[in-house]
């Protein structure tokens, strides 16, 4: 005790055990009149600043008063700034215009009543405080644990060390104790006022920087740290330019590019239909045509691209039957035909007769290729209905099944099934069959159309019909061909009838 007696005394601090000692020893102390008080617990104690005495806090007042300035810079910066200091005009609205001025003045009233909140909580604990003597202690660290402590400060009017230790002894505490300075120096190193005094000697530059800039004049080209688009290379038509090799600021077109709704849509290549007659017969259904692949942006995701016949494609389901009907006139395919409630129409759609792209051996090929792809799954490869799909069918004796058009039958030849049909066929299906558009380019589909015709001459073709110059190698290969036949034929002969000698 008597070394303690030379270093400052801060308080003296007296230990309680529980809960309900700490709140009466508190109220002893506020009775005998002692303001300068701390009361130190594990946890929040209810009542406890009741029961030390402990006046309401003013911060909310501080938050209210930092929430008032800042409402009212908000407000007088901007009328300042829009109404007297730089009258402007905005969206004709008054010089003085408060529905405009409240976003900002609000933002400011946060921040001003949030900083008031924040720095007033600080003030008000008298942080930062690094340390605090009664930390000192060594019994104090239980104040986290399981004890609670109070505590009168020397600052006090009213202390006196042996009145508060006999107010103390009479609460029932077994341990108090005389807060002294602690034994290691109070003062702050010298380094960290160095480098505070280098921090803000850094911060300053900025401001200087920006305050010479302000108040001095210079014939220098501003400074630029982002050039962003401030050298923009900008050229007005027909101006000249190093940029490009040709010297010419316009640039032309990207070679086989062409620009959104510039699109030069051939309707006939796409529809098979020659639209031109269509508009005489049925300009309803032209225009809805055309429409439909001017502009095919309201497609719901997941339709089908347009598609030639864009009644039956997009049409709703109760539609279809009436708009397919144009379609469904006779093919001479009764028995596979439409179901009964699908009204037999008379065909006028103007089909194009002719394949509209160029026919040569290249076309045919891509032709069969795609044909072997898509049709001959249920056409076949020769197209005589009787694909594996079909056969697979048969097999099982699907009952709806609906065999697949022989495509060499009289009533699918181009004189009597144009070649514009046939693409509106392979694009839209018909009846049972499904429409190719989504899987398959136009293009594709064309090459298809030249290869079916083909595939058609190719069933009924006669040796006349050939070429005069490849007739011959033809029959020379046919009598080959019919030669190895025969002498096989014989081969198997002879092997059948020396097998009976051989048993
Ligand atoms: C999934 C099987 C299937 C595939 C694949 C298929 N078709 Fe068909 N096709 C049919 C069926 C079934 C019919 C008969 C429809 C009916 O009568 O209801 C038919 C009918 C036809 C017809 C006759 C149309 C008419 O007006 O009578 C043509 C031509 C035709 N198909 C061409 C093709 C071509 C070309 C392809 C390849 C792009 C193809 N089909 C792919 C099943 C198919």
């Amino acid at each position: 005790m008597s070394e303690n007696n030379e270093k400052k005394v801060h308080g003296i601090v007296a230990e309680y055990t529980s809960v309900d000692s700490l709140l009466n020893a508190c109220r002893r102390v506020r009775d005998a009149g002692y303001k300068k008080t701390d009361a130190f617990a594990p946890f929040a104690v209810h009542g406890i600043e009741k029961a030390l005495g402990i006046k309401p806090t003013v911060l909310p007042w501080i938050v209210f008063g930092c929430g008032a300035v800042g409402a009212i810079v908000g407000l007088t910066m901007q009328i300042w700034m829009n109404s007297i200091d730089y009258p402007y005009i905005i969206s004709g609205k008054p010089m003085i215009s408060l529905p405009a001025f409240i976003p900002v003045a609000y933002e400011l009233t946060i921040l001003f009543a949030a900083f008031g909140a924040f720095f007033g909580m600080w003030a008000l604990n008298g942080l930062p405080r690094f340390s605090n003597p009664i930390f000192t202690d060594p019994r104090f660290d239980r104040v986290t644990d399981d004890r609670f402590f109070l505590y009168i400060d020397a600052k006090d009017e009213q202390f006196d060390e042996a009145g508060v230790r006999q107010l103390f002894g009479d609460t029932g505490t077994e341990y108090i104790q005389t807060v002294v300075d602690d034994d290691s120096s109070s003062k702050v190193p010298k380094g960290f006022f160095i480098a505070w005094a280098a921090v803000i000697g850094l911060s300053v530059i900025p401001v200087l920087v920006v305050l010479k800039m302000r108040l001095t004049k210079s014939s220098l080209p501003r400074f630029h740290v982002f050039f962003d688009m401030d050298f923009s290379p900008a050229k007005d038509a027909q101006q000249t330019t190093t940029l490009f090799a040709d010297g010419r600021a316009m640039r032309p077109d990207v070679a086989g590019t062409v620009a959104r709704g510039d699109m030069l849509i051939d309707m006939d290549y796409m529809t098979g239909i020659d639209m031109e007659a269509l508009t005489q017969v049925d300009a309803r259904r032209a225009e809805r045509l055309v429409r439909s692949f001017a502009d095919p942006s309201p497609q719901q995701e997941g339709e089908q691209p347009p598609v030639a016949d864009t009644e039956e494609t997009s049409a709703p389901a109760e539609k279809t039957a009436e708009e397919t009907g144009v379609q469904e006139e006779a093919t001479g395919e009764t028995e596979s035909a439409a179901p009964a409630a699908a009204p037999s129409v008379m065909d006028t759609t103007p089909w194009l007769t002719q394949n509209p792209l160029p026919l040569n051996k290249q076309l045919l090929e891509r032709g069969q290729t795609y044909f072997g792809i898509y049709c001959s799954v249920c056409h076949g490869l020769n197209g005589g209905g009787n694909g594996l799909v079909n056969r697979r069918a048969q097999k099982i004796l699907a009952t709806n099944w609906i065999p697949p058009s022989k495509l060499n039958q009289p009533t699918l030849a181009q004189d009597v099934y144009p070649d514009g049909k046939l693409f509106n066929t392979i694009s839209n299906g018909i009846r049972k069959m499904p429409g190719y558009a989504a899987q398959i380019t136009t293009r594709d589909r064309w090459a298809i159309v030249a290869y079916v015709r083909a595939l058609q001459q190719s069933q009924n073709a006669s040796i006349n019909e050939v070429p005069a110059a490849e007739r011959e190698a033809i029959l020379k290969q046919q009598a080959e061909v019919k030669k190895q036949l025969e002498e096989q034929a014989a081969a198997e002969a002879a092997q059948a009838n020396a097998e009976p000698g051989d048993n």
